[in-house]
């Protein structure tokens, strides 16, 4: 099966930087606190009007600027989300709009929490097998500010806006991918169209103890699946919730924690839109190198969780142009 080849990343951030002291003005709460339970420091948040979809479609353009890829060559358009501005039209169609992709392209959203953007890269793979573009646009993208409930201090300052977005295409080096799902209504849920609860609720504990279990088998899935070892892999790039969670997969997997890269502390947590936050950071700091080899992995509301193998940036072996 062919595999995933990221070319470049790009992102878009609401104007509204919030820190934690802003946030103890709101709710009863401290940088300490904050800081020492998820290594958040800071957040952004929308303005007044401003949606999702419309940070998707910058860090979409920024993306391909980045990539040297013209709106014309993608085939595929996927924007995970859990914070749609409409059920319909999705995000990924208003992109198609924005970025003047063309009316062939394959755009829906795609919602899986925070699992979502690694469920999306994982989507994008198979569509690209048969479609007659070699890229595809695969965006995380969250306005969660909508849905916070901001006198609830046990969620509220955990939570960020933002989007990012990766260009990717197929490549002849391996794939592996593992993912899955348990449904349950409880431990963390996100007001949807017509349903009754007004704000995102959490069991924190729950969600806490469902991601160390499920993070530390995608990535020992992932390694197994593809036949390589913790030492063969340059960075594991893990959802950002909360610094401690990741301490934990570090510890497990007895691997370096240099490998792990972690910039929940400047955006909170952004839900589907963390972990191609992450790889944006990685690339703007000039940590990802051609030929580079990456596993993703995500947990989130659903429950859902899926880790990925992404090649980043190979040259000269891939399968398309
Ligand atoms: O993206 C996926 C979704 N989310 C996650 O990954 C979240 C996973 N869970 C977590 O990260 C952690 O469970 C939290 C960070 C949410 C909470 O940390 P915790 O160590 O599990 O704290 P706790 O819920 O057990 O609460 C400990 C105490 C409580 O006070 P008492 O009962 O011990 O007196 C809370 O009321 O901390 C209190 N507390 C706070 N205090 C100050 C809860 N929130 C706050 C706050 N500021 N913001």
């Amino acid at each position: 099966m062919k595999g995933i080849n990221i070319l470049s990343t790009g992102l878009a951030l609401p104007g509204r930087r919030v820190t934690n002291d802003d946030m103890a003005a709101m709710v009863e709460t401290s940088d300490e606190w904050i800081s020492t339970r998820t290594g958040i420091r800071q957040r952004y948040f929308c303005a007044e009007g401003q949606a999702g979809w419309q940070l998707a479609a910058q860090a979409g353009a920024r993306a391909l600027e980045n990539a040297g890829v013209s709106p014309h060559q993608i085939g595929v358009c996927l924007v995970a989300t859990m914070t749609p501005a409409f059920a319909t039209p999705s995000a990924a169609c208003l992109v198609q709009r924005q970025l003047g992709l063309e009316e062939s392209t394959l755009c829906f959203d795609i919602n899986a929490a925070c699992s979502g953007f690694v469920y999306a890269l994982i989507t994008a793979r198979a569509l690209l097998e048969s479609s007659p573009k070699p890229y595809a646009l695969v965006i995380g993208a969250e306005a969660l500010s909508k849905v916070t409930d901001f006198t609830d201090r046990s969620t509220c300052v955990l939570f960020g806006d933002g989007a990012a977005a990766a260009v990717m295409e197929l490549t002849d080096l391996p794939f592996a991918a593992v993912q899955g799902a348990r449904g349950d209504d409880q431990a963390l849920v996100c007001p949807g169209f017509g349903s009754a609860p007004q704000h995102l609720s959490m069991d924190g504990r729950a969600v806490f103890r469902f991601a160390v279990e499920v993070l530390p088998r995608c990535v020992d899935g992932v390694l197994e699946q593809s036949g390589l070892a913790m030492n063969d892999i340059d960075y594991v790039v893990c959802h950002q919730a909360n610094k401690r969670i990741i301490d934990h997969v570090v510890r497990r997997a007895g691997a370096d924690p240099a490998k792990f890269y972690m910039n929940m502390d400047r955006y909170g947590n952004t839900s589907a839109a963390s972990i191609p936050l992450a790889l944006e950071d990685m690339r703007a700091a000039g940590l990802l190198r051609p030929g580079m080899r990456l596993v993703c992995a995500g947990f989130g509301g659903g429950f859902t969780w899926g880790g990925v193998l992404v090649h980043w940036n190979v040259k000269g072996e891939t399968v398309c142009d």
